[in-house]
């Protein structure tokens, strides 16, 4: 919980009360803003609003820090596992053994989909975007799973919660298998939870299929780097659809809506085929200037951050995780070289340097999934999936905040005032 600090900021002639959490930038509470001066606060894209308290992850973007429940993402990254950081997020901490394998064998008794789900791929195109079956195929998963939508329950939300978490990577993997016409494989609970989606993704009912460690690692890894992100667009989305008592699965959908965006989730997308664009690092120097002309709309894709205005922390494992990749899977991608040469260049012009545009997570993370064999198209589907867990955790958290109300902000009205109706005839 927050408190009071006891200060207060004078606007007009009302004072509103300063809050603190336990780090961070404190907040006016602008609560009684509008009832007390008639007027409503102006914050386009909420720049300088936080729209709730929350206990689960912080960013410091102009140290480049980032915390899950205070966890540093380094850390997790090196020494954790993706299960054990969605335990973390789901329940505030670490959890000891015994309950990692009881977390661990819960989800993956969630892993089948109800069987009528098959039916639903064969609804799509085969030329889909994976992310348009998510989104479908997440959203119907309300007309299925009734017993875990009533959301007043703390132990259906979890057992959604659950749900969501261990079927997203069957959904993920169906989405790709449909994609290129070949069988669905149901999941194995004898592997891993990222174990278990390479197989689903990448085997065939044909063969047994071996999961590499080191691209499990890798993939676990990726996962861990995109569980939550505090109140960024699409976790938002989720906590605003949550917040008019929308079921868990609708809420995810809308959230996964909003990730596919180029400016969001699908810059991973985005910025692997600009890499390709680029091709080699000749090309360099015409992409940055293109990027710095105010008259092109062209943007140098997995850079720059609405919070980090330093090295996303993200990005430094990512770059890492390259590395590790191309050595288990003994292959050379041109592309990453065109990458480092890119960030050199980027990260000593006067453009960047002064507008604070470092590589986000997603400029090396499309390297990485190529390497493993994703298509472009699945880049945002990772994404979604990993987020999930953060999905969740946010949306469990603001139903059991009894400060959150329906989200509903206000606006500047700039149109037309009151004028009488013209009939069609006078017009
Ligand atoms: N290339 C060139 N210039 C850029 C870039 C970029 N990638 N990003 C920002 N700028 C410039 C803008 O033109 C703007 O310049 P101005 O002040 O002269 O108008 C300034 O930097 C600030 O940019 P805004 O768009 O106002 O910053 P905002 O915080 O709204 O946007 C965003 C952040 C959307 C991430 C932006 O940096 C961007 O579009 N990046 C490319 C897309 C991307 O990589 N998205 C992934 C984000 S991470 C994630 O979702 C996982």
């Amino acid at each position: 919980m927050s408190d009071t600090t006891g200060q207060t900021l004078k606007i007009g002639e009302k004072d509103y009360p300063v809050r603190s959490g336990s780090v961070g930038p404190d907040v006016v509470d602008i609560r009684k803003f509008y009832a007390q001066s008639g007027m409503f606060t102006y914050d386009p894209g909420f720049t300088s609003t936080a729209s709730c308290e929350s206990a689960l992850t912080y960013i410091d973007g102009d140290e480049g820090v980032l915390l899950h429940r205070g966890y540093p993402i380094g850390q997790l990254a090196e020494q954790s596992s993706f299960m054990e950081v969605s335990y973390l997020l789901l329940n505030g901490e670490l959890p000891s053994k015994d309950e990692l394998d009881k977390f661990i064998y819960t989800i993956s008794r969630h892993t089948m989909l109800h069987e009528q789900l098959a039916q639903f791929y064969r609804g799509f195109r085969r030329d889909a975007h994976p992310m348009a079956v998510m989104c479908g195929v997440v959203g119907a998963l309300s007309a299925f799973y009734h017993d875990s939508t009533d959301i007043a329950d703390p132990h259906q939300r979890m057992i959604a919660s659950h749900r969501l978490i261990a079927k997203m990577p069957t959904i993920a993997a169906m989405a790709y298998k449909y994609s290129i016409g070949q069988p669905f494989l149901y999941p194995d609970n004898s592997l891993s939870y990222t174990g278990n989606f390479l197989r689903m993704t990448f085997g065939v009912p044909a063969e047994q299929y071996e999961v590499n460690p080191a691209v499990e690692r890798a993939m676990d890894r990726i996962f861990i780097l995109h569980a939550d992100h505090e109140q960024n667009a699409s976790t938002s989305t989720v906590r605003l659809a949550g917040s008019s008592g929308a079921n868990p699965f609708a809420c995810i959908a809308a959230g996964i809506a909003c990730l596919w965006g180029p400016a969001h989730g699908g810059a991973n997308e985005a910025a692997l085929n600009m890499l390709r664009e680029i091709g080699t690092p000749d090309k360099i120097p015409e992409y940055i200037a293109r990027a710095k002309d105010k008259n092109d709309p062209f943007r140098l894709m997995g850079f720059g951050h609405r919070v980090y205005k330093n090295y996303d922390p993200r990005a430094t494992v990512m770059q890492k995780t390259v590395r590790e990749v191309f050595d288990a899977l003994n292959v050379q991608d041109p592309l990453f070289e065109t990458a480092l040469r890119l960030e050199e260049i980027a990260l000593s012009d006067d453009y960047f340097i002064e507008k604070k545009l470092f590589p986000n997570v997603d400029f090396y993370s499309g390297v990485i999934l190529s390497a493993i064999g994703f298509p472009t198209t699945m880049f945002t589907v990772l994404f979604a999936l990993a987020r999930t867990v953060g999905w969740v955790a946010q949306w469990n958290e603001m139903i059991s905040d009894p400060e959150q109300k329906i989200g509903r902000p206000r606006q500047l009205y700039t149109g037309p005032t009151q004028r009488d109706y013209v009939p069609l005839g006078q017009r």
